[in-house]
């Protein structure tokens, strides 16, 4: 990368002693010239899977946008596709047709969004494909975090936490909840987290893939889970905070208490305030903002005309994977807050001041 950038700054120089403009122009890979520092606009599209998860409309988005901007005259071509693979498919289709010079896109479903990444070729259009992976050969990039580790820290949590309080005496298990079929990144955490539970010895009790990353679904899901197996159900392994909030809204609905741990992943505020008030027992945070930003500066490279480097490669593709970490009531200020991704008052409302206050977070 760091190569890269220093090409594009010298790149300018040449031209501005050839040209005498300030415009760093490059070739793009349709063979057009591209002027992302002077008047002419560059598009790029962006293209998200979903808005039940907090983190699409409230991090990736903006985040990618003020870095990309920050990077040259950039114009972004956004769309949430809804979990919809086939409006997905309609959007890109829509920005491709506007001009896009790259495309970042969050697949909803990994293997059709492959008709995207070559219909995007066919016009020499780059896609990096945006936290979760596309079944493609064609890309151009990859950026997100080491999923099967996601699984693997969820599923370790869970375990040590089981084996805390006591074990599991016969008939007790664990109820999983894991993600959206059609998201390859949810079969990864569900491969980490079996990599982690099976060999435990704890019993899984049931096992539920849910459609759409839909709480309500994981909700309805754990209420028929409770009714069938009540109290023998130590633990829940939810895949993310969404999941996790229908699985803990099922457990109080049917008056369990104590909550036995629920795991989680995104580190929304709510699944921190969660935690917080000791309803939820951890969560997986992921720098966004390192990911997002990341993703704004590959697509400057590829608009430009540069072939970014990856730290590692992907099925073929270049790649980087950023470090999960685990969020527990103990660590909330050494996470969360430190890295700036909420404040104590965003955390610390009326509604949780006492729990904060007992938690040591102010
Ligand atoms: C995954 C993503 C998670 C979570 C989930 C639900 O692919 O990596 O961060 O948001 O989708 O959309």
């Amino acid at each position: 990368m760091r190569k890269a950038r220093v090409r594009i700054a010298l790149l300018s120089v040449v031209l501005m002693a050839t040209t005498g403009t300030l415009a760093a122009c490059s070739t793009t890979n349709t063979g057009s010239t591209t002027d992302v520092s002077g008047g002419e606009t560059v598009k790029i599209g962006l293209l998200l899977p979903e808005s039940k998860t907090t983190r699409y409309e409230s991090f990736d988005r903006p985040l990618f946008e003020a870095k990309l901007k920050s990077l040259g005259n950039y114009e972004i071509v956004y769309a949430n596709a809804d979990q919809d693979a086939a409006k997905q498919l309609q959007q890109a289709e829509s920005a491709l047709t506007q001009g896009i010079a790259v495309l970042v896109l969050d697949p909803v479903d990994a293997a059709a969004a492959a008709s995207i990444v070559a219909s995007a070729r066919s016009q020499d259009v780059p896609v990096i494909s945006y936290d979760r992976l596309i079944t493609s050969e064609d890309l151009a990039y990859y950026v997100s975090f080491d999923n099967e580790q996601v699984g693997v820290l969820q599923g370790t949590a869970l375990v040590d936490k089981i084996e805390e309080n006591g074990g599991a005496t016969d008939p007790q298990g664990i109820v999983m909840i894991n993600g959206s079929p059609t998201d390859g990144n949810a079969a990864q955490f569900k491969k980490g987290a079996h990599s982690v539970i099976d060999p435990s010895g704890i019993p899984i009790l049931a096992e539920y893939d849910t459609p759409d990353w839909s709480p309500d679904k994981a909700q309805e899901f754990m209420a028929g889970q409770i009714t069938q197996y009540g109290d023998d159900i130590i633990g829940v392994y939810a895949a993310n905070d969404g999941t996790a909030g229908g699985a803990i809204a099922a457990l109080m609905a049917a008056g369990t208490d104590p909550l036995p741990p629920v795991t989680g992943q995104d580190a929304e505020l709510a699944a921190i305030q969660r935690i917080v008030a000791g309803d939820q027992f951890m969560t997986v945070y992921k720098a966004i903002k390192a990911e997002a930003e990341l993703a704004a500066e590959i697509a400057h490279q590829l608009a430009t005309g540069e072939t970014p480097e990856g730290d590692t490669t992907v099925e073929g593709t270049p790649s980087t994977l950023l470090t999960p970490v685990v969020v527990t009531v103990a660590n909330i200020m050494d996470t969360v807050v430190a890295d700036g991704f909420y404040t104590v008052e965003q955390i610390c409302t009326a509604e949780y001041a006492e729990a904060c206050t007992a938690a040591g977070i102010e």
